[in-house]
C-alpha cells in the first residue's frame, strides 16, 4: 500500500486548494481539517474529498476568498452569514467566536447559515476541547437519510458531535453521523467489492438493500438504529434535532431543500447550516476534567467480553490513529487513491504527490 509522508499530503492538499484560487491561510486551515481526518482513521473526509471542494471553487459554489460576518449577536450568542466560504474557514471563524464567548460568560452558540462542507464535526468540537471548553458541533448536509416510515430522504447524515476535556491531557470525543453510516463507509464497501450490512440503507423500491452501489445510487439511508424495530426512530429524532440547530435557527436551506454534494455538481452554493458551541465547565461544579478522566478510565478499564477487542472510550480509536500515524510519519492510502491525485495534479498543472 502507497505510503505519504504526512507533509507530503499537506503540501498537496494545500497547493490543489491555492491553485484555484484559494489564499495561502484559508488552504492551510482547509487541509490542516482532512489531513486530521485521514490521520485519525476517517479516509471518506479526508484526501478523498479534495477534488469536491476543488470542484466547488471551480464552479463558484464556494467562494474561496470569502470571510464570514457577524449579523447579529446578544450576549453568548451569535448568528453569522458564512458568505459561501470555505468549511475550515468558516468553521473557524465560528468556533473562535463561541470559546471567546464562553470565556468571558460561560457559553458560545453561533449559528451560521450559507456555509459549505465542513468535514469532520469532531474537528470543531475538539477546538473547544484544546481551550479547556466542552465543544459541539452540528451540520446539516444534502438528504439522503429515509426518515422513519418514510420512502424518499428528507434529512441529511447531519452529524453532531461534542468533545470534552478531562485531567493529564486526557479527553471524550463523540463524533456520529445521525444515519446508520457516514455515505463514505458504502463507499469503502464498494471500493472492496463487499454487501452492506442490513439495517444500513433501502432501494428504489423502498425495500431493504445490502448491494452497496444499489445503496450509495438510491441515497436513501436509514437513521442510526435502522428501522423502527431497532429503534431507528432515535437516529431521525437526533438528526431532526441537528436540523433545528443549524437551518432552524441560521436560515440555511433546510436538508430537503439542499443540492446534492457531487463531482460535477454546478447548482450553486448548498447554503448550508452549522452551529458551534463552547462551554466552559469551570462555570459550574468543580473538578470537571477529574470526573471525566474518572468516567474515561472506568470504561476503559471494564472487562471486554472479547479480550482482544478491549473497552474504548468515544475518541478513543481516532486518538490512538493519530498517535500510530504520528509516530509512523506517513499516512497509507488506498492504491486508487493515489491514482486520483495523480489525475487532480495534472488537471490543476501542480505537482503529483510523492508516494515513499
Ligand atoms: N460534514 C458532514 O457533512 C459529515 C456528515 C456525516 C459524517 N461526517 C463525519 O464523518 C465522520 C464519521 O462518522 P461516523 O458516524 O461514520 O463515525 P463512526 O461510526 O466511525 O464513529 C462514531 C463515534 O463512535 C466512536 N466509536 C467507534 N467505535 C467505538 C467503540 N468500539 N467504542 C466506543 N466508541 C466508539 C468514535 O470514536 C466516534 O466518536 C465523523 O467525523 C463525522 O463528523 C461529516
Amino acid at each position: 500500500m502507497p505510503e505519504v509522508a504526512i507533509e507530503e499530503a499537506r503540501r498537496f492538499m494545500e497547493e490543489s486548494l491555492q491553485s484555484v484560487g484559494t489564499p495561502a491561510q484559508q488552504a492551510k486551515d482547509h487541509a490542516a481539517l482532512l489531513l486530521h481526518a485521514d490521520m485519525t482513521g476517517h479516509f471518506s473526509h479526508g484526501l478523498n474529498r479534495l477534488e469536491l471542494y476543488i470542484n466547488d471553487i471551480r464552479s463558484g459554489a464556494t467562494d474561496a476568498k470569502a470571510q464570514p460576518v457577524v449579523l447579529k449577536q446578544k450576549g453568548a450568542t451569535a448568528w453569522v452569514d458564512g458568505c459561501d466560504g470555505l468549511g475550515a474557514t468558516v468553521g473557524n471563524f465560528c468556533m473562535d467566536l463561541a470559546i471567546k464567548k464562553a470565556k468571558e460568560v460561560g457559553v458560545g452558540w453561533v449559528a451560521a447559515k450559507r456555509c459549505n462542507h465542513f468535514g469532520m464535526a469532531g474537528w470543531w468540537a475538539e477546538k473547544a476541547k484544546s481551550e479547556g471548553l466542552i465543544g459541539m458541533a452540528f451540520t446539516n448536509t444534502s438528504p439522503i437519510l429515509v426518515p422513519t416510515r418514510a420512502k424518499q430522504s428528507a434529512l441529511g447524515t447531519n452529524p453532531l458531535a461534542m468533545s470534552a476535556p478531562a485531567k493529564n491531557g486526557d479527553f471524550l470525543s463523540v463524533d456520529m453521523a445521525s444515519t446508520a453510516v457516514a455515505v463514505g463507509k458504502i463507499e469503502v464497501q464498494i471500493h472492496k467489492g463487499e454487501p452492506i450490512p442490513d439495517g444500513w440503507a433501502l432501494g428504489p423500491d423502498g425495500k431493504p438493500t445490502n448491494d452497496a452501489q444499489v445503496a450509495f445510487k438510491t441515497g436513501r439511508l436509514l437513521p442510526l438504529g435502522g428501522f423502527e424495530q431497532t429503534s431507528g426512530y432515535k437516529g431521525y429524532g437526533l438528526s431532526a434535532m441537528v436540523e433545528a440547530f443549524c437551518s432552524g435557527l441560521s436560515g440555511s436551506n433546510s436538508t430537503h431543500n439542499i443540492r446534492s454534494w457531487a463531482l460535477k455538481s454546478d447548482e450553486g452554493s448548498p447554503n448550508l447550516g452549522q452551529c458551534f458551541v463552547a462551554i466552559d465547565p469551570e462555570c459550574f461544579a468543580p473538578c470537571f476534567g477529574e470526573r471525566m478522566a474518572d468516567c474515561l478510565q472506568h470504561w476503559r478499564n471494564m472487562e471486554p467480553v472479547d479480550p482482544s477487542l478491549p473497552v474504548l472510550a468515544p475518541g478513543d480509536k481516532e486518538r490512538i490513529n493519530e498517535e500510530k500515524t504520528k509516530k509512523k510519519g506517513t499516512i497509507t492510502y488506498a492504491p486508487n487513491q493515489i491514482l486520483h491525485c495523480n489525475e487532480l495534479a495534472k488537471k490543476l498543472n501542480i505537482k503529483p504527490i510523492q508516494v515513499l
